[in-house]
């Protein structure tokens, strides 16, 4: 924890405002503002989810086919409620909704657009395995017709982004974002209900001793990854690995910003164009790596660079420390 009084999130929200762009408006502070209350009360909920009758399937599917659980239709609504009302956002795109939602009240002047994963690793919700909300923020040119699509102002490359972070629901609550001038993360004091700053400018480790990947995908790994995952279990790397896999891509990737190492999920026979999808989970979780002086690939490219081309897509995402990270694509280039 940091010495002196706590800094809360809005606070150190303003204070970088004021230093890297004193002119600003200020629209940008209001709507992360939204993000860190949409949060807390997710959190919330998350706390008592053995309690209330949150557990389990909603009964529908969502439009990945996915069996959609009743905390990820909440954190959703959660989410479109509070950042719908900011006045600023004009366009919201979620993992749980087939379209972009457009708000009508700001469709013509809202210069923002948030994509989010609403909730991340929701299988692990009834086992009270740590989950988390992932986010991406894009700015839109003002539309004074309101005619536009809103695919057009959500379809945009990773390297756009103004801003990105998750909220991770673990044994204690932290929110950890970046708006390209490193990455901070805040804890959430259930006392005071406040984020405090707990972890200034976060940088990865140029190695670690983990590696993280779900190995009953294996056997359908393209040849370099496994001897990748060789090398490392032989030490070729130089050290002992110990191997990680939670299945919450945010608790994964967390674990891998403050202790290196590094994430893999490469295609596999179930999901040859990769699982994860790029909008709301590769884009937001690479510009935080960058940021941290990690890095993340489809394994040919930047995920950054990657030019979207629909909203659900889906990308191989390899992501981790440099060393680790440059070995991999080493043997990816063969
Ligand atoms: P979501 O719960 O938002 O659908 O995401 C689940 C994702 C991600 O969190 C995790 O990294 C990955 O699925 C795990 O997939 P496997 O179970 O195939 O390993
Ligand atoms: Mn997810
Ligand atoms: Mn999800």
């Amino acid at each position: 924890m940091a010495a002196g009084p706590p800094l809360t999130i809005q606070q150190h929200i303003l204070e970088e405002q004021r230093r890297l762009t004193p002119h600003a408006s200020g629209d940008f502070s209001w709507l992360l503002s939204g993000i860190t209350l949409a949060a807390k009360i997710i959190a919330d909920q998350v706390r008592r989810a053995g309690l209330a009758d949150i557990l389990g399937e909603a009964g529908g599917r969502n439009v990945q086919g996915e069996a959609v659980q009743k905390l990820d239709v909440l954190a959703n609504k959660v989410l479109l409620h509070c950042l719908g009302r900011r006045g600023n956002v004009a366009v919201m795109a979620s993992e749980e909704d087939d379209e972009p939602i457009v708000v009508a009240r700001d469709r013509q002047y809202g210069t923002y657009v948030v994509v989010f994963d609403p909730l991340d690793g929701s299988s692990n919700i009834d086992v009270n395995v740590s989950v988390g909300t992932i986010f991406s923020i894009l700015r839109r040119e003002i539309d004074p017709t309101g005619q536009r699509d809103p695919m057009i102002d959500v379809l945009q490359c990773g390297r756009l982004q103004r801003a990105a972070g998750y909220v991770v629901y673990g044994s204690s609550t932290m929110i950890v974002y970046t708006t390209g001038h490193g990455v901070h993360g805040f804890t959430l004091d259930p006392s005071i209900g406040a984020f405090i700053l707990s972890h200034e400018n976060i940088k990865m480790p140029p190695h670690g001793t983990i590696y993280s990947v779900n190995e009953a995908n294996a056997d359908s790994f393209a040849e370099p990854y496994r001897r990748f995952l060789a090398e490392l279990r032989a030490g070729q790397l130089g050290r002992t690995y110990s191997s990680r896999y939670i299945g919450s891509l945010v608790a994964d990737f967390h674990r891998t910003l403050l202790k290196g190492g590094v994430f893999l999920y490469p295609p596999t026979r179930q999901y040859p164009q990769g699982k994860l999808r790029l909008l709301y989970e590769a884009n937001p979780i690479a510009f935080l790596a960058e940021q941290a002086g990690g890095a993340a690939t489809d394994g040919r490219q930047p995920i950054l660079d990657i030019k979207p081309e629909s909203l659900h897509q889906r990308t191989p995402l390899l992501v981790g420390s440099r060393e680790e990270m440059d070995r991999l694509m080493t043997l990816l280039r063969g």
